[in-house]
């Protein structure tokens, strides 16, 4: 990563008014939460893939349930990193900051970001299979699993989007209409593999905004980007804000 890319980013956003961020799970891997395609993204021998499915949910509601409980007991455990800080703060400084998140961990919040589209859902949010109803818990670990609702007795699942399900189509259509208006997209600690989120970028791209992409690795978006800035978050993203504040 050059400096000089970063005082470019820092001077980008200084004269925007309006941004956009997209993050992925490499924002919080710094807080010691695991990527999902990364080298620890295995949980026992399964891929996210086969157990975030309704299917998967279906087949053996107790397994997908003891996976989830895991993870909320480490993600209950860890702290937000610089880099949810800083977004946390560029909240208060731009005129308009919409933080668009596909994690569901909850740590942007947790940082006291208050503009947050997620995507994914929330991991301490559970839904019942039967009335919908949603509910905040933070019970970890849960105990029953899988939870039953309070008021049914119906299984819980987690009030989080799955491979082949929907996204809240309300939460989608803000996340589009704001790509297609912000001035700038940081695009934050993604693979861009996952549909519909990985089309905001090119779709905020066309519309005329710069690109600003933040990831140690390559990915699909890198050649879309206006500039690259190759590393860890929480390390560029408190750069750029030194950047913009000189
Ligand atoms: P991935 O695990 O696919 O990608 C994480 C990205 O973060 C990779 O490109 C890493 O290079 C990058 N990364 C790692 N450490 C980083 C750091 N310190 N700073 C910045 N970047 C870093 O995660 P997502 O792209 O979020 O969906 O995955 C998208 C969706 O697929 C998830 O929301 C989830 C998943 O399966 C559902 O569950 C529906």
């Amino acid at each position: 990563m050059k400096t000089e890319d970063v005082k470019q980013a820092a001077e980008i956003l200084r004269k925007s008014k309006r941004i956009a961020v997209l993050t992925g799970a490499g924002i919080s891997s710094e807080s010691g939460v695991p990527t999902f395609r990364g080298r620890d993204g295995l949980w026992r021998q399964f891929r996210a893939e086969d157990l975030a499915t309704p299917e998967a949910f279906s087949r053996d509601p107790k397994l997908v349930w003891e996976w989830y409980d895991w993870r909320r007991g480490l993600i209950g455990n860890v702290e937000p990193n610089p880099g949810h800080r800083i977004l946390a703060k560029w909240e208060t400084l731009f005129p308009e900051f919409v933080l668009i998140t596909q994690n569901i961990d909850g740590l942007h919040a947790k940082a006291g970001s208050k503009n947050i589209l997620e995507l994914h859902g929330n991991i301490w949010k559970l839904r019942c299979t039967k009335e919908e109803t949603i509910m905040e818990n933070h019970v970890s670990p849960l105990g029953d699993i899988p939870p039953r609702c309070p008021s049914c007795g119906e299984t819980l699942r987690p009030h989080v989007v799955w491979f082949g399900e929907s996204l809240d189509p309300d939460i989608l259509h803000r996340a589009f209409a704001f790509s297609s208006l912000c001035e700038v997209m940081l695009v934050i600690g993604t693979s861009a593999s996952v549909q519909p989120a990985a089309s905001l970028p090119s779709y905020a791209s066309d519309a005329g905004a710069k690109i600003i992409e933040v990831n140690p690795d390559p990915t699909p978006l890198t050649s879309l980007a206006n500039i690259s800035l190759q590393g860890k978050a929480g390390e560029i993203l408190p750069l750029i804000d030194q950047f913009m504040s000189l």
